[in-house]
Order: structure tokens, then C-alpha cells, then sequence
């Protein structure tokens, strides 16, 4: 990661207001970010402070109030409930993809991925045959089916306990790495930064620069 290389994602004095009763709330009060190529951007702050709006307004689910939004590429989005359809298997959860876009189911590319994320040979496993840090792999790889040049994760360990919450958060890193991915990836572990190379905190929708843990 270098600074001269342009962001992928790009936020700019980012208003995000909600309705509450007669008035509005706002959640996110004039936030700027960029996120580049490569580059796994950790946001943490307590539960209500804005995070999730965040990612909403990256991922172009909502609108800002005003500001702007940019990004270059498709992008890629990791919940933490993994949306997966029970009644499908591993396989089918990623080429359902191809499914909805109408195109060639890519076999390869889906089986390809499974290996990356760790589940290679489970590919036709049914979601209750997997385990919670399994499902949230799948849920990861199903999000790289569409090259994604931006990935966005909403607190995707949150269901797991602190050994699995690790695995997926090296995952993370390492998808950054080889899919070379702007990640921005929400969580309230404090103990996961360690594999950020950088981390902002979101406080009361204002966001602030928390620490510098890249070497
Ligand atoms: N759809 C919504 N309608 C009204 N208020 C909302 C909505 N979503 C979030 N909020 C409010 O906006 C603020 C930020 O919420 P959120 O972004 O979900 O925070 P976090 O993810 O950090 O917990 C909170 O006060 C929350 O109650
Ligand atoms: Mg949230």
C-alpha cells in the first residue's frame, strides 16, 4: 500500500440524517475517508455511534443527506449474519451470484474461491452442515465472486468466539493482500486491530484517526 495510489473508495464531509419523530437524527455528521487498493482500514466505536450508516453509505444502500460518495469498481459486501439460503449448498451459494446476473455459472472461479477462504472439499455441504466461522467463509467468498474492488464487512465476527473471530479477520487481511481489495472492516474487537493497517473510530457520526498500527 502506498499513498500515492488513488483510493477505490472515496468519502467526502458525508451527512447521513435519519427520521426521528418530528426532527432528524444525525448519524453521520461530516465524514471524509479513503480507503485504497490493498490497503484493510479497521473502524471501531460503540454501538450506535454511526458504524453501520458508514458502511450503508459506502456500500450505496443509502444516500447521504449530502457529501459525496465515490468508488471505482463493484464492491463487495459482508454482513454479520451471513444471508446464506439454508437449503442451498456451499457451491450454490456463490454461483447463485451468476444466477441472478444471468450469466455462465463459473464452476471453477466458485471452487477456486472455496479453497482461498479455507473450505476446499466442502463445497457441497448444506449451510447447517457448517460451522458459524464456516458459513461466515462462504459468506466471504460469495462477496469476491463479483471482483469486488471495494469490500465492506459489518461486524462480521461478532457471532464468534475470539479464536474464530481471529481466523476471519486473517481472512480478511489476506483477501486484501491477494485480491488487492479496499476493506473497510467494522468491528467492536479491539483485539482484531492488530490486522488493519490503519484504524479510525467513529464517535457520535464524527470519525477520528484511532491509532497507526502498520508497521
Ligand atoms: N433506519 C434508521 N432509522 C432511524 N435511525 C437509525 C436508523 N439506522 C440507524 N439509526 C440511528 O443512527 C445512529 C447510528 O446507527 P448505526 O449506524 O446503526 O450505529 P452502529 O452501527 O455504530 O451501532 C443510531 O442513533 C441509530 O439509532
Ligand atoms: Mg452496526
Amino acid at each position: 500500500m502506498t499513498s500515492t495510489t488513488s483510493p477505490a473508495l472515496s468519502l467526502r464531509d458525508v451527512v447521513v440524517t435519519y427520521p426521528d419523530g418530528q426532527s432528524r437524527i444525525t448519524a453521520l455528521d461530516g465524514v471524509s475517508l479513503d480507503v485504497r487498493p490493498g490497503e484493510l482500514t479497521a473502524v471501531i466505536g460503540e454501538s450506535g455511534s454511526g458504524k453501520s450508516t458508514l458502511l450503508s453509505v459506502a456500500a450505496g444502500l443509502i444516500e447521504p443527506d449530502s457529501g459525496s460518495v465515490e468508488k471505482y469498481g463493484t464492491r463487495g459486501l459482508i454482513f454479520q449474519q451471513a444471508n446464506l439460503l439454508a437449503s442451498l449448498t456451499a457451491r450454490e451459494q456463490l454461483l447463485i451470484i451468476d444466477h441472478i446476473a444471468g450469466t455462465k455459472p463459473r464452476q471453477d472461479r466458485a471452487d477456486e474461491l472455496l479453497r482461498f477462504v479455507g473450505l476446499e472439499g466442502l463445497g457441497n455441504r448444506r449451510m447447517n452442515q457448517l460451522s458459524g466461522g464456516q458459513r461466515q467463509r462462504v459468506n466471504i467468498a460469495r462477496a469476491l465472486m463479483g471482483q469486488p474492488s471495494v469490500l465492506l464487512a459489518d461486524e462480521p465476527t461478532s457471532a464468534l468466539d475470539s479464536q474464530l473471530s481471529r481466523e476471519i479477520a486473517q481472512l480478511l487481511r489476506g483477501v486484501t493482500d491477494d485480491f488487492g481489495t479496499a476493506t473497510l472492516f467494522i468491528t467492536h474487537d479491539r483485539s482484531l486491530l492488530d490486522y488493519a493497517d490503519r484504524v479510525v473510530e467513529v464517535k457520535d457520526g464524527k470519525l477520528s484517526a484511532y491509532a497507526d498500527v502498520a508497521a
